[in-house]
């Protein structure tokens, strides 16, 4: 399981930067012309999508959003390659758990360590240096939900999830939500020899049927989360729920070292340019010092970094202490779990450091597809329909000084890191730190294509609700309405290229 994964250093063959309207093809407009006729935008009816134009350098797109237009009209030399230096030149069923491709040889034995703690399936007890799990849990190892440092998938109907997980609040007298006081801020559905398991949620599905604007009919399914065997009674009246899929682990390490002030440019809660658009952080306490900071990670980014989300990650799903987090989460009527509870801690600094190291350099996969003529098209196509104004496809990193391989890095990964209200359709209710029940943090959009391919299955959104990109797409709402609505609008053929566009990521 451990075992060293292959590395490719190979260097991409220079490119040239290739014009939308090339890659648009003969029946389009060369450079210069205007670009609404070349991508039918006014006959496919983007509504509300702004103008769309190629000014007489041929590069300048405004759509719905205006965001990143320039930078999605035509092939940036660099963008086949999301990770910068980080990326590995191979797409295949392993590309979520390779290490970085600059990563130093210096490094890569920390990176091996981190990925073994990751793998290995940690046990009651007897077994050194992986020992500890429970009192109570939902999984045995880091990879159980993050399949092959993939994402998790709902269950099929009546059974018990295995990759995602259902956090819970309940009203608090005083306004506001706090933990649940019998079953803590996560339903924990298995418990070691001995104790009980909290209980456990399956999903039922009710079709939700629609048409796009060229009355092709879709059906959405809009899941309910359904409770089972729960040990300590009924769920408090009011009680809010938020089902969750495990998240790919790639790029991880890339996205912390985004510049703070960089995201914050992003940032406008107020929608003070008007554009519909807010985006806002949220700010969560960073435990280790007692500091509130914003967040990066999580579907509700309330993760600050990957030391605290893998520590967090090892007490709430795992039942495995660390200096971060030393007690177990054994709510007060839970007496078979305190009961059972080991004194000491699971896992020490340095072995929680080295999964924390580990997540931080996962490579990005390249885009060998990135310059064909139906993926640019559809990148043009991503940028009027408003995608790109939360799914921002571009920064440079800052520099972390103990990371040196993260730095200065040109990356690609669709995402501006900040919460939207994305409607009451997606809202799970519960709030998170800052982020309120409706508000999720813009997913990254890179490495979306392989999901299958690395996991078997391609379920999309927090709770996996969505069998494709498209479903996924048409479940957007609050601030991204319209960017739905020009979705919607389009014909089957530019949806096709949207589409392929967000697959080669
Ligand atoms: C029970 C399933 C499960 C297990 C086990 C699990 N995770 Fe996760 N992981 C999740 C879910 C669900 C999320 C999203 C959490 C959220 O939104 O609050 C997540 C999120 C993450 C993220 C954030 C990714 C991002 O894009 O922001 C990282 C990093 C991570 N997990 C690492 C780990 C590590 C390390 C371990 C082992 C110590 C682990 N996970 C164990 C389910 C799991
Ligand atoms: C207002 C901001 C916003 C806009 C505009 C927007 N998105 Fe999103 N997108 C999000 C957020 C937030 C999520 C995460 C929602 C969730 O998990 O429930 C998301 C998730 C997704 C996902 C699923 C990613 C995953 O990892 O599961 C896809 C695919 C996607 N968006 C595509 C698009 C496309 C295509 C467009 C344009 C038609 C678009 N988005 C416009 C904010 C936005």
């Amino acid at each position: 399981m451990s075992s060293r994964r292959p590395r490719s250093r190979r260097a991409v063959a220079v490119v040239a930067p290739v014009l939308l309207s090339a890659a648009l093809g003969a029946s389009c407009t060369a450079p210069g012309e205007t670009m609404a006729t070349a991508t039918s935008t006014s006959s496919h009816g983007i509504g509300g999508a702004g103008g769309v134009g190629v000014s007489s350098s041929g590069a300048s797109v405004s759509g719905a959003g205006g965001a990143g237009g320039s930078e999605l009209a035509v092939f940036e030399p660099g963008e086949e390659r999301p990770g910068g230096d980080t990326t590995v030149d191979l797409r295949d069923a392993k590309s979520f758990q390779r290490p970085a491709g600059n990563l130093s040889s210096a490094h890569l034995g920390h990176f091996e360590a981190g990925r073994a703690l990751f793998e290995v399936a940690w046990t009651v007890g007897g077994e050194v240096d992986r020992d500890g799990l429970g009192p109570t849990y939902v999984g045995t190892s880091c990879q159980g939900c993050h399949f092959r440092g993939g994402r998790g998938a709902p269950p099929p109907a009546n059974q018990p999830m295995t990759s995602m997980l259902v956090r819970l609040s309940v009203p608090s007298p005083q306004g506001g939500f706090l933990a649940d006081p019998r079953y803590g801020d996560q339903i924990q559905t298995r418990g070691i020899a001995g104790v009980p398991a909290e209980g456990w949620f399956s999903v039922d599905y009710e079709p939700r049927p629609g048409a796009y604007a060229d009355k092709t009919p879709y059906e959405l399914l809009a899941p309910t989360n359904v409770p089972h065997e729960l040990a300590f009674g009924p769920l408090a009246p009011g009680t809010v729920l938020s089902a969750r899929v495990a998240q790919p682990m790639l790029g991880l390490g890339l996205l912390s070292a985004i510049r703070d002030e960089d995201i914050e440019a992003l940032a406008d809660p107020d929608d003070a340019d008007n554009d519909g658009v807010s985006g806002r952080r949220n700010r969560v306490p960073r435990d280790l010092d007692g500091t509130i900071r914003p967040g990066r990670f999580g579907w509700k980014a309330n993760q600050p970094d990957l030391e605290q989300q893998a520590a967090a990650a090892f007490r709430g799903d795992m039942g495995i202490t660390s200096p971060i987090y030393p007690e177990e989460d054994c709510p007060a009527v839970q007496s078979g779990c305190a009961a059972a509870v080991k004194p000491g801690i699971d896992i020490d600094a340095d072995r929680l450091a080295a999964v924390g190291f580990f997540s931080h350099f996962i490579a990005v996969p390249y885009r060998p597809d990135a310059q064909e003529p139906e993926v640019l098209r559809g990148k043009a196509l991503f940028g009027q329909a408003g995608c790109a104004a939360c799914h921002r496809p571009s920064f440079t990193t800052g520099e972390i000084s103990s990371l040196p391989e993260l730095g200065e890095q040109r990356i690609y990964p669709y995402t501006d890191l900040l919460l939207h209200a994305m409607g009451p359709d997606l809202a799970d209710g519960r709030p998170d730190h800052e982020a309120t029940g409706d508000e999720f943090r813009t997913a990254p959009l890179w490495g979306i294509g392989l999901t299958k391919l690395v996991t078997g299955q391609a379920r999309f959104l927090h709770d996996g609700r969505a069998r494709s990109v498209e479903e996924a797409t048409l479940w957007h709402g609050g601030e991204a309405e319209p960017a739905r609505e020009a979705f919607a609008a389009l014909s089957a053929e530019d949806r096709a290229a949207l589409t392929r566009f967000v697959l080669s990521l």
